[in-house]
């Protein structure tokens, strides 16, 4: 299974959701039925419109973060996973790097994982390392502490996919190179099997994929996907890219 994720990040108002019905046409008259699923995670002040008006599983709808509290709470401006849920969301991200610069800790992130999966979330869990933590040839060695101090083996394996996003790609039109991609994704790999065994979570990758550079990813098998920032903005680009990736 492949997932292409659009994170509109601040982005959108109600008729917005224009973009999403031509991503749903394309979806419908797609007769090849590749394995692939379509998710867009707007802004929550569009998630129940986008889930109410979505539900035929053509595309999911997830939020970009949730509370790392699990029902109510007197946090102004918080939002559970269980309110997230109950709009008719079906995943949220977590751990963003958005969101760990704004002061999710590690064990803020892991509370986030513990309560959106107990509340039938499924999460998709960012990790990814700076530019001087790069340069430092840090890489390795953040990725493992990024995945170790949060991910467990007692959470279900089948509801989290983990998305690595080097920061010093995201919003910046820079790749990774082919190898020290797929060198990054085995490690991921290994990591992820000593945490959960023989079989580990999906992995997609994410940081300025657009529809002339998603090719370049398809020799990494290793690879189920995307997430996708900028390009998922425009209904045009955003299908450019499934169509390109499996041209
Ligand atoms: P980008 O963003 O595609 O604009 O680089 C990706 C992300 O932040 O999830």
């Amino acid at each position: 299974m492949k997932y292409f994720i659009g994170n509109w990040k601040m982005f959108g108002v109600p008729g917005s959701i224009n973009i999403l019905d031509k991503i749903n046409l394309f979806n419908l008259r797609d007769r090849n039925r590749k394995k692939y699923k379509v998710i867009i995670t707007p802004p929550y002040t569009l998630l129940e419109t986008f889930a109410k008006n979505f539900k035929s599983k053509k595309i999911l709808i997830g939020s970009q973060n949730c509370y790392h509290k699990d029902l109510y709470s007197s946090n102004t401006a918080a939002i559970s996973p269980y309110m997230i849920k109950k709009v008719g969301a079906k995943l949220t991200l977590i751990g963003h790097s958005d969101n760990r610069s704004e002061g999710d800790t590690d064990k803020i992130l892991k509370d986030k994982v513990f309560f959106a999966l107990k509340n039938n979330l499924k999460i998709v869990f960012c990790i990814g390392e700076n530019k001087k933590q790069k340069k430092n040839n840090q890489t390795l060695k953040v990725l493992h502490k990024q995945l170790t101090q949060v991910l467990e083996k007692r959470f279900n394996r089948n509801n989290i996919i983990v998305a690595y996003e080097p920061i010093w790609s995201i919003g910046t039109g820079k790749i990774p190179n082919q190898e020290e991609l797929l060198k990054t994704i085995l490690h991921i790999k290994k990591i992820l099997r000593k945490i959960f065994g023989k079989r580990i979570p999906s992995i997609i990758y994410g940081g300025s994929v657009d529809e002339t550079n998603v090719q370049k990813f398809r020799k990494i098998n290793e690879i189920n996907g995307f997430l996708i920032g900028g390009a998922s903005k425009s209904s045009k680009k955003f299908i450019d890219i499934i169509k390109n990736y499996y041209r």
